[in-house]
């Protein structure tokens, strides 16, 4: 190489589905070092999705050192770590030892469908959803923890004993950072828990209840910025780093997409695709919300300010479509071919495909719903299903556009991020589908650059917000090309063949 970089470095730890993703950034938020390294999740039942505990631990370690590698940077030359992580997933370890109990439930698991449609029966669905921000579905913890808890009589005597304690992914990567001394989460991904009373910020005693969750298993809650400790040499690196931001992934894409005003909306086309719209200091309406099938969840919080929430439209399976055309079919060999296969036809010709693989979230919220293939002609080739795939994703963002319009947040203007974002067919097919223009910024890491951007406020690496909000430039904006007309015919076929994907897994 070049010898030693200089200088010191923020390090984004973005702990995602498929992967971990560390990215340096120098005093000018520039990014002067990254690495990577995949995880696997397992799949041990249709609708399970599992992960290993000790291999997150580790990925986040292996990927540190990489980057740092990649820098020519040492451990001590780390200012500060901002962790950001795929919500939801769920863990339980040991207090003393730090050996989790159980595997890590992922965000897109579906076993506790019964349990939640058996609280929905009861009634319960409207109150949780507008205490918690939050529909009743598999998707959010508050069911992942209650399963964990519910299938080891053992484990349960643990919790009441205080011996147990549970988390989203960045609880428990604060915890193995700081060698078991902390136990905290930040405000977005503890209102991704549905445990949280959204308008207070506080774990909520009837939701408690409701689960059957004692609350002393559950991690504080913190601002998504705020130096919430040093690491411990021994469990990391040798080094004293202070832990300064820990935000979901989504969140951290909101805020590195530079939408700090009401009205701004992102999405980050990843193993799902989360529109967020930020609606500012007040909690949206929950009534509005809940009648157009979305969340409304907090969006960031700096350290001695109010939180700022967003209203969002969570697609569970988008990217995670794409990779199994690759994984599951083998009929492309990386997803970039699916651009080139959409274009090589003029049209769908009546194929169409309902990503619903992890069921459907908003604004449909159908667990049982699964992936479906319509329109199938002796003709139909794998061109027709790439292009069918990158069709769905982009309807699948108009459905919880047009909810966002109908809860009374028009976008106008859509900032396109994550890994899809390199996709120009799909940016402009979405633009063409939304009939708004679709904008991706030069670096589409949105998700590392915002928990970075977070560290290095609370730590005084970076001056303030404006400068941040300043670094966004756009690479590529997509304009709309397609008539009105045009794209209310698409459209309608489109809500046709989601009717039929609906209601379809037995258990
Ligand atoms: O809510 C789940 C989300 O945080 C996962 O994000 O990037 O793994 O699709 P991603």
């Amino acid at each position: 190489g070049w010898g030693r970089g200089r200088g010191r470095v923020v390090a984004a730890v973005d702990q995602g589905t498929t992967g971990t993703t560390v990215c340096l950034l120098d005093e000018q938020a520039v990014v002067v070092g990254r690495g990577y390294t995949p995880v696997r999740p397992g799949f041990p039942r249709p609708g399970w999705v599992e992960q290993d505990p000790e291999q997150l631990w580790r990925s986040v370690v292996e990927a540190v050192q990489a980057a740092l590698a990649d820098a020519g940077r040492a451990p001590s030359d780390l200012a500060a770590l901002g962790i950001t992580n795929q919500r939801e997933t769920t863990l339980v370890w040991d207090r003393r030892t730090s050996t989790p109990v159980y595997p890590a439930i992922v965000w897109q698991d579906r076993r506790t469908a019964v349990h939640c449609e058996r609280l929905a029966a009861d009634g319960h669905g409207p109150w949780v959803a507008d205490r918690s921000g939050l529909v009743l579905d598999p998707y959010f913890s508050a069911t992942k923890l209650a399963w964990i808890l519910a299938h080891d009589p053992e484990l349960r005597r643990r919790a009441g004993r205080g011996e147990l304690a549970a988390g989203t992914v960045d609880s428990w990567l604060i915890w193995r950072l700081t060698g078991g001394a902390t136990h905290v989460t930040d405000i977005t991904n503890a209102s991704r828990t549905q445990l949280l009373h959204l308008a207070t910020g506080r774990w909520d005693d009837d939701l408690l209840g409701l689960f059957e969750i004692p609350d002393d298993l559950l991690p504080t809650v913190v601002p998504s910025s705020r130096v919430y400790a040093t690491t411990d040499p021994a469990a990391f690196l040798g080094v004293r780093v202070p832990i300064a931001a820990a935000v979901g992934d989504q969140q951290a894409a909101l805020f590195a997409q530079g939408c700090h005003a009401p009205g701004q909306a992102k999405n980050t086309y990843g193993t799902g695709s989360f529109v967020l719209v930020n609606t500012g200091v007040t909690v949206p309406g929950p009534e509005s919300a809940r009648a157009a099938g979305l969340l409304r969840t907090a969006a960031y919080q700096l350290d001695g300010q109010p939180v700022r929430y967003a209203l969002e439209g969570a697609i569970l399976s988008t990217g995670s479509a794409v990779a199994w055309l690759r994984d599951g079919l083998g009929i492309v060999g990386d997803v970039a071919e699916t651009a080139a296969l959409a274009a090589s036809l003029a049209g769908n010709d009546g194929v169409y495909f309902v990503p619903a693989l992890a069921g459907l979230g908003a604004p449909h919220w159908d667990p049982r719903a699964r992936g479906t293939l319509l329109g199938l002609t002796r003709g139909t080739s794998r061109a027709h299903l790439a292009r069918a795939v990158l069709e769905g994703i982009a309807y699948r963002t108009r459905d919880v556009v047009e909810a966002m319009a109908a809860a009374g947040f028009a976008v106008t203007e859509l900032r396109a991020d994550g890994g899809a974002a390199r996709n120009a067919w799909l940016m402009q097919f979405q633009a063409d589908v939304l009939g708004i223009d679709v904008d991706v910024p030069d670096n589409i890491e949105t998700t590392a650059l915002g928990s970075a951007y977070l560290a290095g406020l609370a730590t005084g690496f970076f001056p303030d917000l404006d400068a941040l909000s300043d670094l966004r430039r756009s690479a590529d904006r997509y304009r709309p090309a397609t008539s009105p007309g045009q794209r209310a015919r698409g459209y309608r076929r489109w809500r046709s063949a989601l009717e039929r994907s609906r209601a379809w897994a037995l258990d």
